[in-house]
């Protein structure tokens, strides 16, 4: 069971839209699942881009669940965009740039095959696309906060990514000890409304500390920032999007891959049955039925759970998916989960999966993206 503050700190996330872009890199989700035309997906959604990218490997059935509605509904959205909208340039104009002249219009016919309260949802909340999305929401607004501080634009980056990471570290250095001397941002960093708006709570936070030997979160953003620089900064939309705004519309896999027009036209034609459950993970696998999913992507919940209660999920997970099941999580520490909650007879790690997986994640948030396959009974 998660401690006081945690319980407290889910009680008030479930309320808040935070995220309008999964930081999470669905690109590598994709690879290493390897989803076939049999597979029935659990995936929990956040803002959705991971569902969303799964689309074009056609599996059978995805059911996204979230605790927080505001993710869920934006998920929902983005599925029903990427198999619903024909033009390429149309759905990448909502968004791939966020926004668009007539939003209640265009999200009106998106809703026929969702269930009612997204539509309801959506009726009132069109205007997150009046003039940009991805400013939208908790994490949005910091951004917009850390743009004025920086002042850094397109053009800046565009100049930077060319330099060898060293030359790139050099000219990003100013940036960050500006940074570390803000006031607010010291103050604010330290604070649980900026774990509410990076969406890491108290447990996470501890993991967080620890995997980066941290006195502070000031230290953790600014070791993050650090491995950011060095990433190929050309493709890397969480960088565009926190420093610009914007993803760089100039390369095309510098997007989500469920925007891409490739992926786009394969989600065209997807028979994938999706449904949308606004229910926790934990209540989900309560009601489920064995064999009812093959694979379930976490996203980093386990992260946000006690040793204890991360050890009833994996056995839960493998009760319900049965062996060969496969799971795909991600955690900001270096360490093996299945290991360290003693259930190793349960599930082998795959490689070299996983360590590809780790090594490109482009968010450089996390310590480990590890997928995981049951190889007993539980
Ligand atoms: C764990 S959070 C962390 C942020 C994440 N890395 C991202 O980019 O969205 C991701 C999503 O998981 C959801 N979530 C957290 N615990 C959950 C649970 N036990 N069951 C279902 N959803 C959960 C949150 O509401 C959020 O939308």
């Amino acid at each position: 069971m998660p401690d006081l503050a945690d319980r407290a700190f889910a009680a008030t996330f479930h309320h808040v839209f935070t995220f309008s872009l999964l930081y999470e890199d669905s690109e590598v989700d994709n690879r290493v699942l390897d989803l076939d035309s049999r597979a029935r997906v659990l995936a929990v959604s956040g803002a959705g881009c991971g569902v969303a990218g799964l689309l074009a490997a056609h599996p059978a059935r995805i059911d996204a669940v979230d605790t927080n509605r505001h993710h869920l509904a934006l998920a929902a959205l983005k599925v029903a965009a990427a198999r619903r909208m024909t033009s390429h340039a149309e759905f990448y104009q909502l968004l791939g740039r966020g926004r668009h002249d007539d939003p209640a219009g265009v999200l009106r016919p998106l809703m026929a095959a969702l269930p009612s309260w997204v539509g309801r949802y959506w009726s009132t909340n069109h205007h997150r696309f009046r003039h940009n999305l991805y400013a939208e929401g908790l994490v949005g607004t910091f951004q917009r906060l850390l743009r004025q501080k920086v002042g850094v634009d397109a053009d800046f980056l565009r100049t930077v990514q060319a330099l060898p990471p060293a030359e790139r570290l050099a000219r990003f250095d100013p940036i960050f000890a500006s940074l570390r001397r803000w006031w607010p941002m010291r103050v604010l960093v330290n604070t649980p409304l900026f774990q509410l708006g990076v969406g890491v709570n108290f447990a996470q936070r501890r993991r967080n500390l620890r995997a980066n030997r941290a006195a502070s979160m000031m230290d953790v953003v600014t070791a993050h920032f650090e491995r950011l620089v060095r990433t190929d900064l050309e493709t890397n939309w969480f960088v565009w999007s926190c420093l610009t705004g914007e993803f760089n519309h100039d390369h095309p896999d510098a997007v989500p891959p469920y925007l891409r027009e490739q992926s786009h036209k394969q989600s065209l034609v997807a028979p994938t049955r999706v449904g949308f459950h606004h229910a926790s993970l934990q209540r989900m696998l309560a009601g489920a039925t064995p064999g009812q999913w093959s694979h379930f992507s976490l996203c980093d919940v386990l992260d946000w759970l006690p040793a204890s209660a991360q050890r009833e999920l994996l056995h839960r997970i493998a009760r319900v998916g049965g062996e060969g099941a496969v799971v795909l999580t991600r955690s900001v520490e270096d360490a093996c989960v299945v290991d360290r909650v003693g259930l190793s007879g349960l599930y082998e790690r795959v490689e070299p999966a996983s360590t590809l997986a780790s090594e490109q994640e482009r968010t450089r948030l996390y310590g480990r993206v590890d997928v995981y396959r049951v190889v007993g009974a539980a």
